[in-house]
């Protein structure tokens, strides 16, 4: 008697374990990863800044700066798998909320940077319709150009027809020779986009197959895992990947993914109020404006390229960013790398530039919700007991508790 009524209690809690599952299979998941040799060093730090002013740089030419070639792109690190045409092409793309135009090599291209990675053949694609209008893209001291063309793009087991993209023929001084990825999947706002070209996410919400207009980042934040970087999910987020509920605030310009701060301190020394900030997948450091940097690197001695000397981190204040009333805290052993005594700040700065860029530093801290339809962002602090185990344990448990249970009913 008693027995039977455990049971049904089990079976209960089964089909509300179940239910909780198909809650969430509206979510889409993509797994993303860092690259293989992921390291944060103060060689990183300086190549990434010197990146970062490019690809914020809009006009910039390489008269009267000194060209610095970058050695590597290990640090962009969050990339993953997408199909493009029928039957489907795999490539393997950065996912870049600091920008809107998907780009991939061109089976035409004939640089170096295209040697080394996968290529688009149109011709092999039945869903491939030719465009043709000329694309191009400045990253400072190089570019990419090309032209466009639409084919079907798929990532998270979803599919956006008729997708246009840059099929990129010239790869020129950008060195994404020694990039893991072969493109990059911008998910900034439409207006960011160059040529006026629909955003692959945008694409998925016009045509319905994404329920809600909402992509999150879950960013692991440590790069030594290879291959769970995190995961990108396509239409909302997963409550068991973040810590209580979701601080959101409103997106100030839909371009970027910008919104404002009420305040920045280390410790409790104030560094701005009411500064704007971008979310940025595409950028693994925080970057400050000039005045903002300034102050920071006279609190910690540092010089212009944020290095100083030091013993151990624990003395050193945490970054507090307040959002929406909210205080997110980033601990110094997250902002500083230590490499023996020489300590490097992960915040730098870049000139000609009001707006803070919050990399992984901080999205790798708090999980992000990107809502699309309601032009916000949403922060939690990460739920770092979940690894990718953790998660796959979980799925299979909640399963064969289900089919266990049911087992015993009868
Ligand atoms: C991308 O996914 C496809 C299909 O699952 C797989 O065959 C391919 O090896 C993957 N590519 C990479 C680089 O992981
Ligand atoms: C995609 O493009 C093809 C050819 O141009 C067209 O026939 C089809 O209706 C389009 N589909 C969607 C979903 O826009
Ligand atoms: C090429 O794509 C652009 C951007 O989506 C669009 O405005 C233009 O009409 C397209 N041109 C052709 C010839 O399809
Ligand atoms: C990151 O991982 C390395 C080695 O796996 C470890 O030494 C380091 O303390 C970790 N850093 C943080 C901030 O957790």
């Amino acid at each position: 008697m008693a027995g039977s009524q455990i049971q049904k209690l089990a079976f209960l809690a089964g089909i509300l374990l179940i239910l909780v599952n198909l809650g969430s299979s509206a979510l889409h998941r993509i797994p993303v990863q860092r690259s293989p040799s992921f390291k944060r060093s103060h060689k990183m730090i300086v190549a990434e800044r010197d990146f970062i002013q490019q690809k914020y740089t809009r006009q910039y030419t390489a008269n009267g700066y000194p060209v610095e070639q970058l050695s590597n792109f290990d640090n962009f690190q969050y990339y993953g798998n997408i199909s493009i045409g029928t039957p489907p092409q795999y490539f393997l793309v950065q996912f870049d909320t600091g920008s809107s135009n998907l780009w991939v090599p061109s089976s035409s291209c004939l640089s170096e940077a295209c040697q080394d990675h996968q290529t688009y053949y149109g011709s092999e694609s039945s869903t491939h319709v030719a465009n043709g209008t000329a694309f191009s893209i400045t990253y400072g001291t190089g570019s990419v150009t090309g032209y466009l063309s639409m084919d079907y793009v798929g990532f998270a087991g979803l599919i956006a027809k008729n997708q246009t993209f840059g099929e990129v023929t010239t790869e020129v001084g950008t060195n994404f020779v020694d990039a893991y990825f072969d493109g990059i999947l911008g998910m900034g706002f439409p207006s960011l986009a160059v040529d006026g070209v629909t955003p692959t996410f945008q694409n998925m919400v016009n045509q319905g197959v994404v329920q809600s207009p909402v992509f999150s980042f879950f960013l692991r934040d440590n790069g030594s895992v290879v291959n769970y970087g995190g995961e990108l999910i396509l239409g909302g987020s997963d409550p068991s990947l973040y810590r209580g509920g979701l601080t959101y605030v409103d997106v100030i310009q839909a371009a970027y993914w910008k919104f404002q701060t009420d305040f920045i301190k280390i410790g409790s020394t104030l560094i701005s109020t009411f500064d704007a900030a971008i979310a940025d997948t595409g950028t693994s450091l925080i970057v400050a404006p000039v005045a903002e940097y300034t102050q920071i690197a006279q609190l910690f001695g540092a010089d212009s390229e944020g290095t100083f000397q030091c013993t151990s981190l624990d003395s050193y204040p945490d970054l507090v960013i307040t959002i929406n009333g909210v205080d997110f805290r980033i601990q110094a052993k997250y902002y500083i790398i230590q490499e023996n005594y020489l300590c490097s700040l992960a915040i730098q700065s870049i000139s000609g530039q009001d707006f803070w860029i919050m990399g992984d530093v901080f999205l790798g801290r708090f999980y992000t919700e990107f809502d699309v339809g309601n032009q916000r962002l949403g922060f939690a602090p990460v739920n770092s007991a979940i690894s990718a185990r953790q998660l796959a344990l979980w799925q299979i448990f909640t399963l064969a508790l289900a089919c266990g249970v049911w087992k015993l009913w009868y």
